[in-house]
């Protein structure tokens, strides 16, 4: 094999370090013949079996799941109730939609038996139970199928204004960033690539990276990102083991994904492991504001962050190494989180 067979990437082979790759269809071969999978073409680092429960389980169940597959459509679904409702007219009207289903079977199922007509209520019960058990199976359905209206109301009757909005704080780190340099990005568990391609990071001009368990997920960020005209390279990989040099990030991004690991802290002191000292880490995910009430909690924990395993910032699982330079509470049901590596 020669050199010339070999392509150069960013990423390192977790058993010699070599940067050094031979790609082949079914999988990637390191200059010292160590092997790597890929999975759908994209090679998997995540092979092993040292995957922890909770996070094979959100693979598996979730973002290879349902939600996975018809993420651009689920995720803004379960997030209606805080969104603006012109931007979720097509979740709201299958909301309704599933409403009026479900109270039609129920009566057309009642009608049929008090009229003797066993035979169409056996079917209309049958769909019935078929549609609980989906319910029951994705369970942040049926709470959102109970919880969203009134939800939806208590948030138009009383608006949340964080002290700068998101676009704002987005708008003066990529500038900040713009400013010092900024030519290695990664976005760990980038998923469908969707908030790496939407909130201003693009225009860096940084080398794209892209990490996340869900192959389902990162078909469609790497159909999102050639849609969009952004080159990216993608690894299926465990956020708390990456298979990158330490110290070779300028930016890591870590979108709606921190609390659902098994292990924040691992995943964190990872996420500063690879960025370079000075480098910058922004998270995000779920936290619930101060003035919730009762429905808007029951919605943040049976909805929002039921895959969780932490509902708030795990302030305590930060690295010595990374000084928490902001934390907002960026909406009622989110914060953001900006470090700086020492
Ligand atoms: C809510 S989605 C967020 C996706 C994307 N960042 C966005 O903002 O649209 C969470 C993602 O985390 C990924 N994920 C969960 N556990 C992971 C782990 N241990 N390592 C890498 N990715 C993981 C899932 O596969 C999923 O794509």
């Amino acid at each position: 094999m020669t050199e010339h067979h070999f392509s150069t990437e960013q990423v390192i082979c977790p058993q010699c370090g070599s940067q050094r790759w031979r790609k082949l269809t079914s999988q990637w071969l390191c200059k010292n013949g160590h092997v790597i999978p890929t999975s759908a073409g994209l090679p998997d680092f995540s092979a092993g079996g040292t995957l922890a429960a909770q996070d094979r389980k959100l693979r598996d169940r979730l973002y290879n799941g349902l939600l996975g597959r018809y993420y651009g459509f689920m995720m803004p679904l379960l997030s209606m109730p805080a969104r603006p409702i012109l931007q979720s007219l097509s979740q709201w009207a299958v909301f309704f939609i599933t409403w009026i289903v479900l109270f039609d079977l129920l009566w057309g199922m009642t009608v049929a038996f008090s009229g003797g007509h066993t035979v169409i209520g056996c079917l209309l019960l049958a769909l019935l139970l078929a549609s609980g058990a989906v319910l029951y199976r994705h369970s942040y359905l049926f709470w959102l199928l109970l919880v969203a209206i009134p939800v939806k109301l208590i948030l138009l009757l009383r608006p949340y204004k964080p002290a700068e909005t998101f676009p704002d704080v987005h708008r003066r780190w990529v500038n900040a960033l713009k400013d010092a340099g900024c030519e290695q990005v990664l976005d760990v568990s980038t998923g469908t690539c969707n908030s790496l391609l939407r909130h201003g990071w693009t225009s860096l001009g940084a080398q794209l990276h892209g990490v996340d368990l869900s192959t389902t997920m990162l078909l469609q960020g790497a159909d999102n990102a050639a849609a969009a005209g952004v080159p990216i390279q993608l690894y299926v990989a465990d956020a708390q083991a990456m298979p990158f040099p330490d110290a070779c990030m300028d930016l890591v991004l870590n979108y709606g994904a921190l609390n659902g690991y098994q292990d924040q802290a691992r995943a964190l002191a990872e996420m500063a492991r690879v960025l370079k000292p000075g480098g910058v880490l922004v998270c995000l995910d779920e936290q619930l504001y101060d003035r919730a009430g009762k429905l808007e909690k029951l919605y943040f924990e049976k909805v929002l962050a039921s895959h969780d395993t932490i509902m708030r910032f795990p302030r305590e699982a930060v690295p010595v190494v990374l000084d928490l330079v902001e934390l907002h509470q960026i909406y009622q049901f989110y914060y953001l989180a900006i470090f700086r590596k020492a």
